[in-house]
């Protein structure tokens, strides 16, 4: 293990032998060329909105985005894990479930779901999976945001830095996903209600004029993908 307290919620680092940068030393190092890799991948996808091609949302360009995310950094990046974790689903079911997810995205989108909703469900989904060895957490979070972006929506803004390590912000939201793993999506849809840039820099945009009812649903204002 690098220098550093683990963080509760964290999957800790099982072994080092993927690192690329064998220079790296403690988990502020590491944390560092990580957020440099994941920059870039907000830049790429939460810049503009992403065409279709760019962003598919199926299970192939699931991995791409997480070797995107972290393939500077890590060589297993945008693999599935093989290994058995406390939490996620087993690794032979894995692609499975990310091919469930896709269509269950379609679904949800062709429903009239609200899109606040699809996207916490999205990503509630993604990391319960828990696909990749590490990175679960900041790729589910930016599949969120990627989906919306792709609607023509403001992307979502985690205050990244607290949300990664112990925190206030932390532990709310990690109670939001227990309840969500029993569940009640209910709090994970307010906290993305609550960290949509839109909210934080114009006021609630994503209303359109309308109330949102109970559980974040709203009109599509796109047409299904
Ligand atoms: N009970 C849970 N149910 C679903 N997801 C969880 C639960 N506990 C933790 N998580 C998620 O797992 C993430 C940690 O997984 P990890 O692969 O280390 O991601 P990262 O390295 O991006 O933080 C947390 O950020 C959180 O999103
Ligand atoms: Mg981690």
């Amino acid at each position: 293990m690098l220098a550093g307290d683990s963080v509760p919620g964290q999957t800790p680092l099982p072994d080092l032998s993927g690192l690329r940068n064998r220079s790296v030393r403690t988990m502020g190092e590491l944390n560092a060329l990580e957020a440099e890799n994941i920059r870039r991948a907000v830049l790429r996808y939460l810049a503009s909105r992403p065409s279709v091609r760019a962003a598919p949302f199926d299970e192939a360009w699931f991995r791409r985005l997480h070797r995107q995310m972290f393939g500077e950094v890590w060589t297993w990046a945008g693999e599935y894990r093989r290994h058995e974790t406390n939490i996620g689903s087993a690794p032979h079911r894995i692609e499975l479930a990310m091919h469930g997810l896709v269509e269950d995205l379609r679904a949800w989108h062709a429903s009239g779901m609200g899109m606040i909703e699809q996207a916490a469900r999205l990503h509630h989904r993604a990391v319960q999976v828990h696909p990749f060895p590490n990175g679960n957490g900041r790729w589910s979070r930016m599949l969120a945001s990627v989906w919306m972006r792709r609607h023509g929506l403001a992307p979502f803004r985690w205050p990244e830095e607290s949300i990664g390590g112990a925190s206030v912000i932390r532990a709310g939201y990690l109670e939001a996903l227990r309840a969500a793993d029993a569940g009640d999506l209910q709090p994970l849809v307010r906290l993305h209600e609550r960290h949509t840039a839109a909210q934080n820099a114009h006021g609630p945009v994503f209303r359109r004029g309308r109330e949102l009812k109970r559980g974040g649903r709203e009109s599509n204002p796109q047409p299904p993908a």
